[in-house]
């Protein structure tokens, strides 16, 4: 029963709380995962037209997408001087470019004469320079003006005026962004306390293992948003964890969640209908059972997560020569997931190492491109080998067609299989989106900072 005197959004599941768990670790957590942080926020609906009206979509990518910093690529994409990227976000296409050893530059992917695009795909390449299909302009590696064909004809084209149309730049632990934006303010005040909370796990010495791109028939934000709560764990995975998971705000762009690997509370379960999730305490023994490691018989005052946790740490060192023994249970366990506003998420973690990226597919407010970047950190003195190809699935496929998933193939299928049904469900309801204070507050910041860009008054 809900308690009235209680303030809103503090009421939590009972059991044991993800502070408690990472405070009786073996391995005690690094500060970043004893910070907490909460605010409520609000608890009115959100209009459901913010996932379907085509005038929503127009407004986010003329007043969001072309101002905020968005994650492009991996430095590893354009290692070498000449290798390039052209990323492509909503009608706009930006070339990303190694110029010289220790820079990355970035230009608008269209002609300065007539305006053709001046790379095809999206997705990594090399060249020394730049020139147009149409009528032969180039443009040298740093987007400086080269040749222009029939020069007699232009006295009025110069490199000062004709040179390809910069666009704002930047890195981080090995991920590259840009922003569409010519007034665009700093990246390190996009990420809030990631650089903060990253030097103790960081991301820029893994590589990346497997690149999974798939189309879903959503809209993007309701494709991510269907990753940013455990709250669905229950019914869409039929998996009684996830009930304690932790959610925190830092920012306006950035959130996270901890959900414990290895440990389960049965008591968070307790107010959920039916008996189906009254089921006793599970031993250590079974807890162990469900991590991918080794199993052994556990000694009596031994946990699942101690010694998963360091037989995981013994079976990376043997693989990547890595000493990892000064990293916490939890970085080695769990699901840590930091939200970066507006499509990106990152997790430091060991066991779940990878960065999911979410985004429109052209003009279409029903459909997106979610993907899976799996990561895996480099073994001693290694440098950053040649990053895979994506595997891309179509709207049809099943994850469970990639081997490399293993068992988070058929854990994908259902996330994702939950969308056209929730994207044809918004179309026609008559009421808007409920979120719960507290488990879905991610939601409901992200939709502040998307209004706060929009210009629009909260509708929150
Ligand atoms: S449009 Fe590019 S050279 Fe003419
Ligand atoms: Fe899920």
């Amino acid at each position: 029963m809900t308690d009235p005197s209680r303030p809103k959004g503090e009421a939590r599941a009972q059991g044991t709380s993800i502070a408690d768990v990472l405070a009786s670790d073996a391995h005690p957590p690094p500060a970043p995962l004893t910070a907490s942080q909460y605010a409520f926020l609000g608890d009115t609906d959100l209009p459901a037209s913010r996932y379907t009206c085509p005038r929503f979509f127009k407004e986010e990518l003329t007043d969001m997408w072309s101002k905020c910093w968005q994650w492009v690529c991996r430095e590893e994409h354009i290692p070498g001087v000449g290798d390039h990227y052209v990323y492509d976000i909503g009608p706009y296409s930006v070339i990303i470019a190694r110029t010289a050893e220790s820079e990355i530059k970035a230009f608008i992917n269209s002609c300065t004469h007539r305006g053709t695009r001046i790379l095809g795909e999206e997705g990594a390449g090399f060249a020394q320079g730049f020139s147009c299909p149409f009528h032969g302009w180039s443009w040298h590696l740093d987007g400086r003006l080269k040749d222009v064909p029939g020069r007699w004809d232009f006295p009025h084209v110069c490199e000062a005026t004709h040179s390809l149309q910069p666009v704002a730049c930047d890195a981080w632990e090995g991920f590259v962004f840009i922003n569409l934006d010519p007034d665009a303010s700093p990246l390190i005040e996009q990420l809030d306390v990631l650089p903060e909370h990253f030097t103790q796990f960081p991301l820029a010495d893994r590589r990346i293992r497997l690149h999974v791109q798939k189309e879903l028939p959503a809209n993007w934000k309701a494709a991510q948003e269907a990753f940013m709560e455990a709250y669905h764990n229950f019914t869409t995975h039929d998996s009684p964890t996830g009930a304690n998971t932790q959610y925190d705000i830092f920012g306006p762009h950035v959130s996270r969640f901890i959900h414990n690997i290895g440990h389960y509370s049965p008591e968070a379960l307790s107010d959920y209908p039916g008996d189906k999730w009254r089921k006793p305490k599970l031993t250590e023994q079974e807890l162990l059972a469900g991590l991918p490691v080794e199993q052994r018989p556990l000694s009596a005052n031994e946990t699942a997560r101690a010694a998963g946790a360091q037989m995981l740490r013994d079976a990376m060192a043997t693989q990547l020569g890595r000493d990892f023994s000064a990293v916490s249970d939890s970085v080695m366990l769990d699901s840590i997931e930091y939200h970066l506003f507006p499509n990106a998420f990152f997790f430091p973690g060991m066991l779940i190492s990878m960065a999911y990226r979410f985004r429109p597919l052209g003009d279409d407010v029903d459909r997106c491109l979610f993907e899976i970047v799996m990561l895996e950190p480099l073994p001693d003195g290694a440098t950053h080998p040649d990053p895979p190809e994506p595997v891309y699935l179509n709207v049809e496929q099943s994850y469970t067609e990639i081997d490399e998933l293993a068992w988070l193939g058929a854990v994908y299928d259902q996330d994702t299989g939950n969308l056209l049904r929730q994207q044809q469900g918004l179309k026609t309801t008559r009421k808007g989106i409920t979120l719960g204070n507290y488990q879905e507050a991610r939601i409901r910041r992200f939709h502040l900072t998307l209004d706060d860009y929009l210009g629009h008054q909260n509708t929150t």
